[in-house]
């Protein structure tokens, strides 16, 4: 992963602020905190209306005919980056993969000389996934308003898209068993919360809307700073964490963004003391979902069998996906198209 030489993370980060245009309508999706109770369900809302059944056609709308979408991805991702470009292109948008292994980027231009390169080719919204903390904030600090930003993964920060599509399945669950409100709902996030951006943007989000009890559950080296999930109980016991609870998320560890091992769990004792498996949902609430924000290590946070098990909604959060994708690219770009 490379950061650019003129990227200058000491910016004061104000994100929320930063996302909003100046008559206060959605320019740049960077994070969920802050973002309003009223402006998430209208995501949602609108999500909504591009989900159809499995089996038939998949919705196609014209929100975004004669724009560009351009995704940047300088961090592996199976579902974030094709559930984009199936969002732009059922949204009628061109769409450009850059294939950043061959971009100039390796030969030394910054990240801001890129977007600008692509904004002259009339590039209007970039969908951008990085390992450094700051760089979807900092980019679009650097934009014109008639081009939007769109994090998709921001090192162990935010992935507001996934915290979105989280929030999509849960109120889906709401709606069937809980009369459509969280405020009685108990969800237990499980795994490696220190370095999770999709727990970041889930609890986030969660508290926006309300949700009753939110709960993490992992090991003490896998535990979060202080102050990173107000409102949010933290255990180590996975049996008390789970108890009652109506959703249980399920993530993966990050080896990747640990510099220092010593103190995680390897992956036999981590299963037996952090795997969510069908005995331990046993204490879970009865019609309790299982969610994991993919990619999966089965045998290690989850039980392969409950991946596929009934109370798995780990393919309608991968469906979900889309719908939101598609939901934020048409508010973005009903903003920046107004300009
Ligand atoms: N959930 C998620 O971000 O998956 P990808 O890394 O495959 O995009």
């Amino acid at each position: 992963m490379m950061v650019s030489e003129s990227f200058t993370p000491e910016e004061p980060r104000r994100d929320c602020d930063l996302q909003l245009n100046s008559s206060g309508n959605l320019q740049h999706l960077l994070t969920l905190e802050g973002l309003e109770a009223k402006r998430i369900q209208e995501l949602l809302d609108r999500a909504d209306t591009y989900l159809s059944p499995a089996g038939s056609p998949v919705i196609r709308t014209e929100d975004l005919v004669g724009m560009t979408v351009a995704n940047l991805f300088f961090e592996p991702s199976t579902r974030t980056r094709a559930s984009f470009e199936l969002a732009a292109k059922r949204s009628g948008a061109d769409v450009l993969n850059l294939d950043l292994n061959t971009s100039s980027r390796k030969k030394g231009e910054s990240i801001l000389d890129m977007i600008y390169t692509l904004v002259a080719m009339r590039v209007d919204v970039f969908v951008i996934r990085d390992g450094s903390a700051g760089i979807p904030g900092y980019i679009a600090r650097h934009v014109d308003n008639h081009v939007s930003i769109l994090n998709a993964g921001e090192a162990d920060v935010s992935h507001p898209t996934q915290g979105l599509l989280d929030l999509l399945t849960i109120r889906q669950h709401a709606i069937r068993h809980h009369h459509g409100v969280l405020d009685n709902l108990t969800v237990t996030i499980v795994g490696d919360i220190a370095h999770s951006r999709v727990a970041r943007s889930a609890a986030a989000g969660l508290s926006a809307l309300g949700v009753g009890d939110l709960r993490l559950v992992c090991p003490p080296s896998l535990a979060p700073a202080a102050g990173l999930f107000p409102g949010a109980t933290i255990t180590h016991d996975l049996d008390t964490g789970i108890a009652g609870a109506d959703v249980v998320m399920v993530l993966r560890i990050q080896r990747e963004r640990i510099d220092n091992p010593d103190g995680v769990p390897g992956s036999d004792e981590y299963f037996a003391n952090y795997g969510v498996t069908h005995e331990r949902m046993t204490k879970a609430a009865a019609n309790a979902i299982v969610m994991h924000p993919g990619p999966m290590n089965r045998g290690i946070e989850i039980e392969s069998s409950l991946a596929d098990g009934p109370s798995s909604v780990i393919r309608q959060q991968v469906t979900n996906g889309v719908a939101v994708r598609m939901a934020v690219l048409a508010t973005v770009a009903g903003t920046i198209s107004a300009q």
